[in-house]
């Protein structure tokens, strides 16, 4: 797949390498949910965990030494946003390592398909999911930057309210229902993670350049919602964790406008793999954190 494209299967054909369709309605133009049954063999030794995040590795080493080994046999990972660029390379990385039983991805596309701005549409997804078995893995790659109706704005005198608005109800709001309709479906003991994808520029207290007002102030907001979360999560699952993560620069179609020359930008496939390397470390302790691709805290 081309860097930063998206993956997208139409009702009864497959584009995407790795990919096999559950099902599809003949005829219409609703697409399917992608849903892979995968063997129980991890590709690779188990090894030892790091009891905490916040340390460096080498890049490349972390990320091929990711074998997802922290994570209870025979679970289910879910990735909403799975049409995106990161979101989509996600998919195919969880299906690569093979540890769970079922990989489910959700996108505007799927059958059931997911849109931020319907909340029903989420529960019907979690619901979907959760019928499977055990919600191990879920990550939010969905995310708003721009579009042909709205860019980041590099000045107050842009500011617009409608605009302002959309990016909450993308970045924030929609992330937040999914929390509130994944959360309680995951098990209550042993490992599971919920992680949604933020961005660094929605620290406030590494905010040097200004500019981005709706998408840095929609991440910030996307960042206390998780913090919430994750306290409300830790009193009911005292094994589950609720994390905020930076995937770096990642040349998809949100970043193709920004990515300045010069910026360390990595291919999805690569980013998946430093995000999957970062969820495998996190023990309970990482709850309500906001990590980076190297597993390194990013201030609030
Ligand atoms: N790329 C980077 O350099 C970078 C850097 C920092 C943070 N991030 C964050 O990483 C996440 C993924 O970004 P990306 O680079 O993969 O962007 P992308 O390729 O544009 O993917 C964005 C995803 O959001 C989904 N989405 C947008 N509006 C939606 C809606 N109303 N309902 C449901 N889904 C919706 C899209 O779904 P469709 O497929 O249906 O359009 C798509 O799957 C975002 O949260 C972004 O802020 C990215």
């Amino acid at each position: 797949m081309a860097l930063g494209s998206t993956c997208r299967v139409p009702a009864g054909r497959s584009d995407c390498p790795g990919v096999g369709l559950q099902g599809f309605s003949s005829g219409s133009p609703v697409h399917v949910a992608f849903l892979w049954a995968s063997s129980e063999a991890s590709g690779g030794h188990r090894r030892s965990r790091a009891p905490v995040i916040g340390q460096s590795r080498p890049e490349d080493e972390t990320a091929d030494r990711v074998d997802l080994g922290s994570f209870p046999q025979a679970g289910v990972a879910v990735v909403f946003g799975a049409g995106g660029g990161i979101g989509g390379a996600l998919v195919e990385a969880v299906q690569a390592v093979g540890k769970f039983k079922h990989v489910v991805s959700f996108s505007r596309s799927t059958s059931p398909a997911i849109d931020l701005l319907d909340e029903g549409s989420l529960e019907r997804a979690a619901a979907f999911a959760a019928d499977l078995g055990g919600l191990r893995l879920v990550i939010d790659a969905t995310g708003f930057l721009h579009d042909d109706r709205q860019g980041p704005e590099k000045s107050w005198r842009q500011l617009d309210a409608a605009n302002l608005a959309r990016a909450f109800a993308l970045n924030a709001i929609g992330p937040a229902l999914i929390m509130k309709h994944v959360l309680p479906r995951l098990p209550r003991s042993g490992k599971s993670v919920f992680a949604t994808l933020s961005a660094r520029v929605g620290s406030i207290g590494d905010n040097r350049l200004g500019g981005w007002y709706s998408y840095r102030a929609s991440k910030a907001a996307l960042n206390q919602l998780v913090r919430t979360a994750a306290v409300e999560l830790g009193r009911r699952s005292p094994n589950a964790i609720c994390v905020a993560l930076h995937p770096g620069t990642v040349a998809t179609a949100l970043s193709a406008p920004f990515a300045a020359t010069g910026l360390d930008v990595h291919p999805p496939p690569v980013a998946a793999r430093h995000l999957l390397a970062v969820v495998d470390q996190l023990t309970s302790e990482a709850n309500g954190g906001f990590f980076d691709w190297r597993g390194q805290t990013v201030p609030w």
